[in-house]
């Protein structure tokens, strides 16, 4: 995963006002700032509501809708499972949860040792390879257990 900086206030200051001009510019801005700082920091929050003149609430609920967004540090690499139809309908959910017993995490959680979190996502449009997911970005498809050792092995090797 790339270096996320640390939470620096003004830093996110100036990437909320880089953003406000376009249209609809809440999710370019959360996108902008979990780029920056690899999650929505808590601090984010209200720096968000007072620029766009929403309430906290609002943009809280903004973040925890869409699952791009974590509002926790990551792993240093992210390992996220699709959960949409048709990796569903051959066994992703099962897999799923295989791995995350396996990990002794749930969705978005993060291993003890921070080398992994595992993250949900919904259609990576690689139904035809399913079940499938992502490691640290990289597309990967007909995955099982075994498969999914094998790439976390490669990576940690790296
Ligand atoms: S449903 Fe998983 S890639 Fe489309």
């Amino acid at each position: 995963m790339p270096e996320a900086s640390p939470w620096n206030a003004e830093r996110a200051q100036e990437i909320i006002a880089e953003h406000i001009e376009l249209e609809g510019p809440m999710l370019p801005i959360l996108h902008a700032l979990q780029e920056e700082f690899g999650h929505i920091h808590t601090d984010a929050v209200p720096l968000i509501a007072d620029a766009l003149n929403l309430s906290r609430a609002e943009v809280h609920g903004v973040v925890t809708f869409y699952h791009d967004f974590r509002d926790a540090p990551c792993g240093r690499h992210v390992l996220q499972l699709c959960r949409g139809e048709a990796c569903q309908s051959v066994g992703s959910e099962a897999l799923a949860a295989t791995v995350l017993n396996n990990l002794g995490v749930g969705w978005h959680g993060t291993t003890h040792d921070g080398d992994l979190t595992v993250e949900p996502v919904y259609c990576l449009g690689l139904c035809a390879n399913s079940p499938s997911g992502l490691l640290d970005g990289e597309p990967h498809g007909r995955l099982n257990a075994g498969k999914i050792t094998e790439i976390l092995e490669e990576a940690y090797a790296s």
